[in-house]
């Protein structure tokens, strides 16, 4: 899908496939060193490219889930991700997403597009609402699920341990469809 960003730019979303695996690999290690609000520290990731293709190649049998990219200018600058919570049938109302974008792509109204790609599979897949785990500081990620009518449901007290020792809390979000 095509959409026109605040800067007038295009930005290409569409699902990722395995040619993405090097692109994908570069957006994840640079964005783990660009924020402390996604779940790795800088350096923790290992994977290799090929372990990446497999994994983006599982990903395309897997009806139950979808992984996004999103292009500015020919460059795959972020990436998001949607699934049930779990397979069985009393948990198929439920889903999941996650967002990243490299920093310098931030504010742009990329994570908008990703969220509306997001809510367009929901939608076709008979999901009734969409759920999110979000550090509590992360002031700008919570703007983005505000504004698609997310609420916080809960919050779990020092779900992240940084290495100088330091908690943040995590919030629920959900939004019913
Ligand atoms: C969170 C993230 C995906 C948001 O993407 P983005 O493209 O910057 O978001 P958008 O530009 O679509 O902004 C969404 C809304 O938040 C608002 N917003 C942006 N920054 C804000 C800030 N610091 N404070 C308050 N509101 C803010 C924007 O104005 C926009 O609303 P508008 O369209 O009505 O103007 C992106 O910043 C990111 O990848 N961050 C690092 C990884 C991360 O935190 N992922 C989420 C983990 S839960």
């Amino acid at each position: 899908m095509e959409y026109t960003l605040k800067n007038g730019k295009t930005l290409t979303v569409r699902q990722l496939i395995p040619d993405d695996a090097q692109e994908m690999l570069d957006l994840l290690k640079t964005a783990d060193t660009e924020t402390r609000f996604l779940a790795r520290n800088p350096g923790e990731l290992t994977l290799t490219v090929e372990k990446e293709r497999s994994f983006i190649e599982n990903g395309l049998q897997d009806t139950n889930s979808a992984k996004f990219a999103a292009f500015y200018e020919g460059k795959l600058v972020g990436h998001c991700s949607i699934g049930l919570v779990r397979s069985r049938q009393r948990f198929r109302h439920r889903s999941e997403v996650a967002f990243l974008l490299y920093k310098d792509f931030w504010g742009l109204g990329i994570g908008s597009c990703m969220m509306e790609e997001c809510i367009r599979w929901a939608q076709e897949h008979g999901v009734l609402q969409i759920e999110l785990d979000v550090v509590a500081q992360n002031e700008r990620a919570m703007a983005l699920y505000r504004k698609y009518g997310f609420e916080i449901c809960g919050t779990l007290p020092r779900a992240l341990r940084y290495p100088d020792g330091t908690f943040a809390d995590e919030y629920r979000m959900i939004k019913i469809l």
